[in-house]
């Protein structure tokens, strides 16, 4: 795990699409799994401008999407499918028929989510996966307590999820109680993990996954089992992290570091 320390969200986001841009420029049919929330707003803006100002081409590039809010339809403002077109599709050249997110209104859960894990397959498996945490330690929407050989299947979201959700819906009963995501084990078997965290409200939980225990209790710590995961930061969020300054040493030197 590389753990990266940013001053501001800013520089985070603009480290982590430097992240992706090397990937595009070496493997410009690269198959990318995004992520939805707030976190990655910054990292989908710096991106839609290397699109648009530096020509950053997308056009062979492939998504998966981790997760979706079961009931709600692609026109639903706070469906992921909206807040993927809004926010990022929409401003870039991937070719609609490459992208994919789980569906939130299929007739058949478990066919689709079979579906879903054989056409990440079938693409070549994910280069790049970002990641948001949890308040509650989860990436995508496996809660505590998931399995961390977890695959893609349907998930009853924790109460603190609902709560944290509840401020983008109008009443808290219209919040969906169910999701389908990606397991930790479908996200474990990307090639490299990007988790980003911003703020004071993520410090603990970005702490237990990354120098706690390895738990199904903190999916998020399953990150410690990848042999290429990166964790980029901002000085919030790293507050509780007890090996800060051994971070901030590594990154300070890593330039220096032997490259072979
Ligand atoms: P956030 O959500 O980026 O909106 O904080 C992250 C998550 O719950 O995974």
């Amino acid at each position: 795990m590389e753990v990266m320390i940013y001053p501001t969200y800013e520089e985070m986001s603009r480290e982590a699409a430097r992240v992706i841009a090397d990937l595009l420029n070496t493997k410009p049919n690269a198959v990318l799994g995004m992520a939805t929330g707030s976190t990655p707003l910054g990292l989908y803006r710096e991106l839609v401008r290397m699109h648009k100002e530096e020509g950053l081409d997308f056009s062979r590039v492939t998504t998966f999407n981790l997760d979706e809010y079961v009931g709600l339809g692609p026109q639903h403002e706070q469906s992921y499918h909206w807040f993927m077109h809004e926010n990022f599709f929409k401003h870039v050249n991937i070719p609609p028929q490459h992208i994919h997110i789980p569906s939130g209104t299929t007739s058949n859960y478990h066919a689709f989510c079979e579906w879903y894990e054989k056409r990440i397959t079938e693409c070549g498996g994910i280069d790049v996966q970002i990641l948001g945490i949890g308040s509650d330690g989860h990436i995508a929407f496996n809660e505590p307590g998931s399995s961390l050989m977890s695959r893609t299947r349907l998930k009853t979201l924790a109460r603190q999820t609902i709560e944290d959700n509840a401020r983008f819906f109008a009443r808290p009963e219209d919040v969906p109680i169910y999701a389908i995501t990606m397991g930790v084990g479908t996200i474990l078997e990307a090639r490299r993990l990007l988790l980003l965290a911003n703020g004071k409200n993520k410090a603990r939980a970005v702490a237990q996954a990354v120098e706690g225990p390895v738990t199904s209790m903190i999916t998020a710590s399953a990150l410690q089992l990848h042999p290429d995961a990166l964790v980029f930061v901002d000085h919030d969020a790293a507050s509780q992290l007890q090996m800060r300054d051994y971070y901030m040493w590594i990154q300070q030197n890593k330039p220096g570091a032997p490259k072979t």
